[in-house]
């Protein structure tokens, strides 16, 4: 098959690949703008200039719509939309659940694909919205397995073939599924259905439904997203690890005169300023854009400006592994973000795993970040520190006490660790004077740990007030600890 993924950098379950294609090599992570056949509110051969590498139209539209699809046989899908680059096509599947029907089958609209000179096609999956019964997800998963198993005998060489992940909101479909799919062996996984998850806000749910499928993927196969377009939820999905996703939001939100932003949207007619150094917005006033006659582009390619704008920021962010960081912030953006932002951290054993052993200074950025792989990591080699004889415990690293055998640093949210380790990533994290309960919580856990696992060491416990804890109690019940307050000491 012609199908290649390199991946060429990596932080927290987020990488930089590329995946080579019919008409070129992408740099993931991106998004394909979704182009309409029939009204190109920004035309595909503007794309390039927005920062788009690979467009992504629907197949369906275009078959049934006769002058269309004979251009499309006669000239090639990439004459039609006047772009040279990558391109994908949807197959109808997303009218299938608008409408309930479509009038053609998976074999014709596979082999309809493969005619038009498609780079990425994708069968006629059924999407499965969330919440449906347990009976009618299995039901429909049985129906689309079937016709991608189908799909993938047809397609030998040329197109790359995407095998969409279904399964609803049942977590063990979705990694089941995703299973199937890789001993089917697909060049592209999307995972579909979850256009009403987000919708809805529910980026918990969503956050779910990635790390279930993702579990199932080999890890390096390329992922999308589909239907993703809000540039607000990319580095949460990049770090779940996500590839692709794909925009009809910004022509949709246009059209409803909303300006989007990597925070949030704004109705246009709220805005009193434009916060954006954009080609659109340098040109105009927020009054003026308003006003336009063609506002509705205007705000398209502003839309498409900060949607690219945030993929080199998330991209960036991967380069200099900081994609955590990025994420807390982002999803502090909305209350349903922050959220899925906790139900991230019950997938930290997993992310640890895909987690790059070093790289640079992690920042505290919140409550959240005490649940951070990379504390789990550290949470996990306490048990290999062996401390003999005694031991202060501090919260600065000093010169060697000659009093005592150890000097060992108190952290929050690591806990207690030699002080020669100090500077050693992630311990040289960038935490806040004060902890809050959360990390401190994580420290005394990981203290009282190491205090028990060494139980011929005698530990002297320097505690700072701002170290308070109901864990200190805990701490100090334990025969081998003594605890002294600092302004004591
Ligand atoms: N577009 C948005 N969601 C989906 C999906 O689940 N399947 C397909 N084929 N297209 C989609
Ligand atoms: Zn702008």
């Amino acid at each position: 098959m012609s199908s290649q993924f390199d991946i060429i950098h990596k932080d927290a379950a987020g990488r930089i690949g590329k995946l080579t294609t019919p008409h070129g090599v992408i740099e993931t992570p991106t998004v394909m703008p979704v182009i309409n056949p029939n009204i190109q509110t920004v035309k595909a051969s503007e794309m390039r200039s927005f920062g788009a590498q690979v467009l992504i139209t629907n197949s369906y539209i275009i078959y049934r719509k006769d002058e269309l699809r004979e251009k499309a046989l006669k000239d090639g899908l990439h004459a039609l939309l006047d772009f040279d680059g990558p391109i994908m096509t949807d197959s109808g599947s997303f009218q299938l659940s608008v409408y309930g029907d479509v009038e053609v089958t998976n074999e014709e609209i596979i082999e309809f694909q493969q005619k038009i000179g498609t780079d990425i096609g994708v069968p006629l999956d059924i999407p499965t919205p969330p919440d449906v019964t347990r009976e009618r997800a299995e039901e429909e998963l049985k129906i689309t397995i079937e016709r991608l198993k189908a799909a993938r005998e047809l397609v030998k060489d040329g197109m790359l073939l995407a095998g969409p992940v279904q399964g609803s909101t049942y977590n063990d479909l979705r990694e089941e599924c995703a299973r199937t799919l890789s001993e089917m062996k697909f060049d592209v996984y999307p995972f579909g259905a979850v256009v009403p998850l987000m919708e809805s806000y529910r980026y918990s749910d969503l956050v779910d439904v990635i790390a279930s499928a993702k579990k199932g993927l080999d890890p390096t196969a390329p992922v999308h997203l589909f239907g993703a377009g809000h540039p607000m939820m990319f580095a949460l999905a990049v770090a779940l690890g996500c590839d692709l996703f794909d925009s009809a939001a910004y022509a949709l939100y246009a059209k409803d005169r909303r300006y989007i932003t990597a925070r949030g949207t704004y109705h246009v007619d709220n805005l009193r300023y434009l916060p954006c150094s954009c080609p659109i917005c340098m040109s105009h006033t927020a009054e003026e854009l308003k006003k336009a006659h063609n506002c509705t582009e205007l705000l398209a390619k502003h839309n498409l400006y900060v949607t690219f704008e945030e993929v080199r920021e998330v991209k960036q962010a991967i380069w200099g592994g900081n994609l955590l960081e990025l994420v807390e912030q982002r999803c502090r953006s909305h209350p349903r973000m922050l959220e899925a932002l906790k139900t991230l951290s019950n997938y930290s054993e997993w992310l640890e795993q895909c987690d790059p052993a070093s790289k640079s200074t992690l920042f505290y950025c919140g409550p959240e970040s005490a649940k951070r792989p990379e504390v789990l990591r550290f949470s996990k080699h306490v048990e290999n520190f062996t401390i003999q004889g005694s031991a202060l415990i501090r919260a600065y690293p000093t010169k060697r006490d000659n009093e005592y055998e150890n000097v060992l640093i108190f952290k929050a949210p690591f806990g207690t660790y030699p002080q020669e380790l100090a500077e050693v990533y992630p311990l040289n994290a960038e935490v806040v004077k004060t902890p809050d309960s959360e990390s401190l919580e994580v420290a005394y856990l990981n203290t009282i740990k190491l205090v028990e696992l060494n139980p011929d060491a005698q530990f002297t416990f320097l505690m700072q007030g701002r170290f308070e804890h109901p864990l200190v109690e805990k701490l100090e019940a334990l025969p081998n600890v003594g605890i002294v307050l600092a302004h004591n000491y």
